[in-house]
């Protein structure tokens, strides 16, 4: 068979642009597959900050003004994995300051809808017979609500070539916008109701991402089952019940390279299941680094996270005059919304001996947080699929999850599911509640009192294999299956 031609596009990608595990997602599930001998480009917005860390650029080709989208121009690049990136060159759009969603001061950026419907409408030329270039990909994979679009312009534009995945990495952000921007979107009147792209009176993104791909992907097998109902589906649970046959969820991976302690540069003391004893010295490097009196044997509790509603913070900020009463520390790093960082800050002030945080993006102290804390906390109220619950397994820091959406996939507790898996990795609660989350700390506390059973459950974390290698191998399947029953209709 040939070589299968994937063409992925995203609105993010590590290292060059990443607000969450989609940036990261983005950079290693194509790496993962041209390991695997597919063919695969990344296709994003050329943004200021991209220009300037991408390197050597080529012009590929010039693409008209249409619609309401300014003209363009496609330029190839290369992601440091060597994976090829298409940039979608239109200043007036993408230079700007602010990130790839927002301004500075976190605002949306007012023509979001032009912005990504631009990226959509590119992917899906690309995808077809009228391509400005001579790659032709097989498959057209599109990621979260800024590339949703393409589906319904590949759908009902001219000549059709690739198949399309519409990968949902989370459903609560939708892409939503008024109706009357259809016109310069290029949509078609006949695409405005109900099972088109209209959303109670407005126009989805992710609704047609859904309606017109020929499969739907989310990011963990559990995901895929929670918003069949509400209220995970965010409304959209109706339309992805009529998708079902064509919806399926595979598991993130990790970059295994990346997140190592082995040879992590960002630890103070690299470590692995043999020499576990060592991962101690790097919790008192997180206590200095934190400011927090260094003392080994105090539980250390870690976070890292977008601070919002999702995450479950206000879960730990509450749980905290309990979780701390005897003596505990807890470190967290993140940034989010106004009321959940001066939640933080206050925090510190309360217990300056036992709570530090960091509010902003610091990728380095994400890695230490993973070495240097005896567990890790992620009571996420939803959670698509969640990377840290990976991280932390693999780095001896049992976590300590609601059991949902990949952390109910990704995480093993023989307790909380007496009779499933034999062996546990870490701590699941049922409810994303205080109670749960106190009553789930307690339990670690527990074991933790007892340090051969402990040094049993870091070692069964770290011997999990989360790399991209698998799941990689269930999307080429998927790739293939969708092309060749593309091939019999055709
Ligand atoms: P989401 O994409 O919903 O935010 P994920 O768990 O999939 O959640 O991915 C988040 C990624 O971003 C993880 O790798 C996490 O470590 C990282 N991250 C989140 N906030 C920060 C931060 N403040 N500093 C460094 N890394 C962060
Ligand atoms: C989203 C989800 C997160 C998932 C990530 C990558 O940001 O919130 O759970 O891990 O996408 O798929």
């Amino acid at each position: 068979m040939n070589t299968l031609k994937i063409l992925f596009a995203t609105p993010e990608c590590a290292p060059w642009v990443k607000t969450g595990g989609l940036g990261e997602v983005s950079a290693d599930l194509p790496k993962a597959l041209r390991a695997q001998g597919l063919d695969v480009q990344v296709l994003m917005p050329a943004y200021d900050s991209v220009l300037a860390v991408a390197g050597e650029l080529e012009a590929l080709a010039d693409l008209p003004a249409v619609h309401g989208f300014p003209a363009a121009r496609l330029l190839r690049a290369h992601l440091p994995s060597g994976v090829p990136a298409l940039l979608i060159d239109a200043p007036a759009l993408y230079r700007r300051d602010g990130g790839p969603y927002g301004d500075p001061s976190g605002r949306d950026h007012e023509d979001n809808a032009i912005r990504f419907g631009l990226l959509s409408h590119v992917a899906a030329r690309l995808a077809s017979g009228v391509s400005p270039i001579p790659w032709q990909p097989d498959v057209l994979h599109c990621n979260d609500w800024p590339t949703a679009l393409a589906p319904a312009y590949l759908a009902h534009g001219p000549q059709r070539r690739a198949a399309m995945v519409m990968s949902l990495h989370n459903m609560a952000f939708q892409g939503l916008f008024p109706l009357h921007l259809a016109a310069p979107l290029g949509l078609p009147d006949h695409l405005l109701h109900m099972e088109g792209v209209e959303f109670w009176g407005q126009l989805s993104f992710l609704k047609a991402g859904i309606q017109f791909a020929d499969h739907v992907a989310t990011v963990s097998p559990t995901y895929a089952r929670e918003i069949l109902t509400e209220p995970l589906g965010c409304g959209l649970s109706g339309v992805l019940n009529k998708r079902r046959e064509s919806l399926s969820g595979i598991l993130n991976g990790i970059d295994t390279t990346v997140w190592n302690p082995g040879t992590d540069a960002h630890l103070h003391q690299t470590y692995d299941a043999v020499t576990l004893q060592r991962k101690r010295s790097n919790k008192l490097a997180l206590q200095r680094r934190m400011g927090l009196p260094e003392n080994p044997d105090l539980f250390v509790m870690g976070m890292v996270s977008r601070m919002t509603d999702q995450k479950g913070v206000d879960l730990v900020i509450s749980a905290l005059p309990e979780l701390l009463k005897d003596g505990a520390q807890v470190v967290a790093l993140g940034a989010g919304t106004p009321a959940m960082e001066t939640a933080w800050r206050e925090a510190t002030h309360v217990w300056p001996e036992q709570a530090a945080s960091l509010i902003g993006f610091d990728e380095s102290l994400a890695h230490l947080i993973e070495a240097g804390s005896d567990v890790f906390l992620m009571p996420s109220r939803f959670e698509p699929c969640g990377l840290n619950q990976m991280y932390s397994q693999r780095y001896g820091t049992p976590p300590i999850v609601h059991a949902t959406g990949g952390l109910a996939d990704a995480v093993l507790d023989a307790v909380s599911e007496p009779g499933q898996p034999s062996v546990s990795t870490g701590f699941k609660m049922k409810e994303p509640t205080v109670e749960a989350l106190i009553h789930a700390v307690k339990r670690a506390r527990e074991l933790y009192a007892d340090a051969g059973t402990w040094d049993t459950l870091c070692r069964n974390g770290m011997a999990q294999d989360f790399s991209w290698e698998g799941s990689a191998a269930a999307y080429a399947d998927l790739y293939a299956d969708l092309v060749a029953r593309r091939a019999v209709a055709c």
